[in-house]
């Protein structure tokens, strides 16, 4: 809760371009929350950087990220879209919860697990307290809700587990936030493997869609997509393949999945392939559009990052400063 009214946090890492899966599994979700919750959408620089970045290349990205905030729909007079390195009190708390986290806790953490085997050379301690960061942006703002895809559902564990305890020994600090995860789209599968999730960084450029392929591109990657064996198109637990581009041409057509089945019965997977690829690339063509114009309005944009960062740092200063004061820092002589 923010001034009385509830409020939410999310952020995308600014590596590589964002697929399909963060757009359906999040993005196209938080355009519909602008109403009711105050809302704050990041872009998580501070993140980024656990992995070795070029910095030319991280600047571009973390600008490309903002921008396509904006195209998929996120209004930045409603929402507070922002870089988390604009706003200091990101990293301010997170040193003070990484005194209120356990190495137990980290150590369960099954994304370094995955991150740390992937990236043997450079396991470093930003990796390991990665999720007390998130912790913090999370916190920062008062979120009632998290809106994520299913991967991230162990974080926000660990944040209201952090808040409880920090809570417990210091009164009602920090609102507990809940994940807030859709029941489709919330774990959208690689298009070679799919029992692995869509990821940017998968070698198979085949496996992944990203926001700004052309028509063409998405044509072809469905066409190539893996599935299972038979010919019906169910949605069914043991045809990871099949269901996967039922879930994902659900959402993109609206279409329930049973009246899916009925329209497919009988057609094949050759067809429903198609029919998925053409209903993808006319969901994104408009984004893609909103997006192109958009890099051409640079003030615009400048003026965006400018007023939301402002706009970021007051309410999260609000909550460090209280923070600061629970745990005995000396108040500031002004
Ligand atoms: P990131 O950048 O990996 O992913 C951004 C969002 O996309 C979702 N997502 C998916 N959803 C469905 N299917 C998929 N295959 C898929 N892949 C990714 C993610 O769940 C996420 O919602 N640690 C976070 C960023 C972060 C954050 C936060 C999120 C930092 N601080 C605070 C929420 C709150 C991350 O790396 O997301």
């Amino acid at each position: 809760m923010l001034d009385g009214k509830k409020s939410l946090f999310s952020g995308m890492q600014a590596t590589g371009t964002l697929h399909l899966g963060n757009y359906l599994g999040a993005l196209k979700n938080w355009v519909e929350l602008e109403d009711e919750y105050e809302t704050f959408y990041c872009v998580v620089d501070l993140h980024s950087i656990t992995i070795r970045q070029d910095p030319a290349e991280l600047r571009r990205k973390a600008r490309s990220l903002l921008t396509l905030y904006i195209a998929a729909g996120l209004n930045p007079e409603k929402n507070c879209i922002y870089y988390q390195s604009h706003v200091s009190a990101h990293a301010q708390l997170s040193w003070i919860l990484s005194c209120f986290t356990y190495m137990g806790e980290l150590n369960r953490m099954t994304q370094f697990k995955d991150k740390a085997a992937k990236h043997v050379g450079n396991i470093n301690a930003g990796l390991y307290t990665y999720p007390v960061l998130m912790a913090a942006d999370i916190l920062l703002f008062q979120s009632d809700i998290v809106p994520v895809g299913v991967d991230q559902k162990q974080h926000i564990e660990l944040t209201r587990d952090i808040a409880e305890r920090f809570n417990a020994i210091y009164g009602d600090v920090f609102t507990i936030p809940e994940p807030y995860i859709m029941k489709t789209g919330s774990k959208i599968m690689s298009l070679q493997e799919p029992e692995k999730k869509m990821s940017k960084s998968d070698e198979n450029v085949n496996a992944t869609i990203f926001l700004l392929d052309d028509t063409d591109t998405i044509i072809r990657k469905f066409k190539r997509a893996v599935t299972d064996s038979g010919n019906e198109i169910l949605y069914l637990e043991d045809k990871p393949g099949i269901k996967n581009l039922i879930e994902i041409y659900s959402i993109a057509t609206g279409k329930a999945i049973k009246d899916i089945e009925i329209e497919f019965d009988g057609r094949g997977y050759g067809e429903f392939k198609l029919a998925v690829g053409e209903a993808v690339a006319s969901m994104l063509k408009p984004i893609q559009e909103r997006y192109n114009q958009l890099g051409q309005n640079k003030d615009y944009i400048d003026g965006i990052i400018k007023t939301n960062a402002e706009k970021a740092d007051y309410y999260a200063n609000k909550t460090l400063r209280k923070v600061q004061k629970k745990v005995g820092f000396p108040e500031r002589i002004r």
